[in-house]
């Protein structure tokens, strides 16, 4: 009898226990933050989930009547790793969403899941042009890497700068930076010498910037992922290419505000064009870098922190309209078509092509109370992927 009684009094412990489970799951949004926390790509890490968890602080943890739980997994950068971790995050954790993807091949090997779970997958980081086509579930936060090099394109030969050689990581973003400079320069009368590629993983830059010196264009124009600007410009500086009077130029990836203060004098003058600087003169963006700052040491936003915090801006807003109703397909729906303010200035997510539609601007090293930036001169409003155009 006794035992019968224990057995009971278990047994409806233990549905209670599956009931508060139950209840709440259902309370619970979660958002599956995939990122590189180590390895070549760490800084990306580092800089999105601070910016994340800044974007929470600031907003709270409630919204649409649900409690926002972020679930953080390193992926190293190696893309079967981050499609396996999607898939753990998607069947065992039920998350909402998907998020993170530092670099492309990650968001490309994750594209299917999203598809098949319907799953919004939001891309913060990787910035290859063709990968919102790789599902119907993938809305991007960062930028592309034809956004930002075509308007490198029309501003290199109207100031003084003609024959030009391209270096570029051979991937994704490498060969869309390449494509659509190269085009766009030949267009505008510009000439391209050599177009040069070096690996994505440890790469060595001293034979192609020695192969650079001997051709002597009026400029190297490169893109090289967050993480190896440091790199590049050292070996620039170190084998005098710009005291043999070649410029370089390229897309914001080089001077990346997470490096550039500590990469010296030598950097000063070099132009990039890039739709997120951490001396962009806007009150949204000082808010932003001050807060950002204050919570991590000191440390500086760069556009993947930014690219970051809008994308959980994105996912909150979604939240509070569909209060978690619906499924992936709502809050998809609801994502298409946010206009906001951003600490980069204006953006839009456009609702056909859920891409980023956003300015682009045009900036020189200088140095402000002692401090290298980004120092922004020239904008070109309201670009869209030109590679949604082809
Ligand atoms: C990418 O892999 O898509 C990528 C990574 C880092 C960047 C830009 C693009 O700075």
């Amino acid at each position: 009898m006794q035992k019968r009684h224990f057995l009971h009094a278990t047994a409806l412990a233990v549905l209670a226990l599956g009931a508060t489970a139950a209840v709440a799951a259902e309370d619970t949004f979660k958002i599956g933050l995939i990122l590189p926390m180590t390895g070549q790509q760490a800084s990306t890490g580092r800089q999105i989930e601070a910016a994340a968890r800044l974007y929470m602080a600031q907003n709270g943890d409630t919204v649409g009547g649900k409690k926002v739980e972020l679930i953080v997994k390193d992926d190293t950068s190696i893309p079967d790793v981050t499609k396996r971790m999607a898939q753990e995050l998607v069947v065992n954790d039920k998350v909402n969403v998907l998020a993170g993807f530092g670099i492309t091949p990650s968001a490309l090997a994750t594209a299917p899941i999203a598809t098949q779970s319907k799953t919004p997958l939001v891309v913060m980081a990787a910035a290859t042009s063709s990968i919102t086509q790789a599902s119907p579930y993938i809305v991007r936060t960062s930028f592309t890497l034809p956004q930002a090099a075509v308007s490198m394109a029309d501003w290199a030969p109207k100031n003084g700068i003609k024959k030009v050689v391209t270096l570029v990581s051979d991937y994704g973003p490498g060969l869309d930076a390449e494509k659509f400079f190269v085009e766009r320069l030949l267009f505008n009368g510009g000439q391209v010498t050599e177009s040069l590629r070096v690996p994505m993983r440890n790469p060595d830059f001293a034979p192609f910037l020695q192969k650079v010196r001997d051709l002597k264009p009026d400029a190297l124009f490169v893109f090289v992922p967050s993480g190896a600007g440091a790199a590049v410009m050292k070996q620039f500086l170190e084998r005098g290419m710009d005291k043999a009077g070649i410029r370089l130029i390229g897309t914001g990836d080089v001077t990346d505000d997470d490096q550039l203060n500590d990469m010296g004098d030598g950097a000063l003058g070099v132009v990039t064009s890039h739709h997120y600087s951490t001396a962009h003169p806007s009150l949204v963006n000082k808010k932003f870098v001050e807060a950002f700052q204050k919570a991590n040491k000191g440390m500086r936003p760069n556009f993947m922190a930014v690219g970051g915090y809008d994308g959980m801006r994105v996912i909150y807003e979604a939240l509070k309209v569909t209060k978690g109703q619906g499924g992936g397909d709502a809050l998809l729906a609801a994502m298409k078509g946010q206009i906001f303010e951003s600490p980069r200035g204006p953006m839009f997510i456009d609702a056909q092509t859920r891409d980023v539609v956003q300015n682009i601007y045009l900036r020189k090293v200088q140095k402000q109370d002692g401090q290298l930036y980004n120092v922004e001169f020239d904008v070109i409003k309201d670009v869209k992927d030109p590679g949604k155009n082809k």
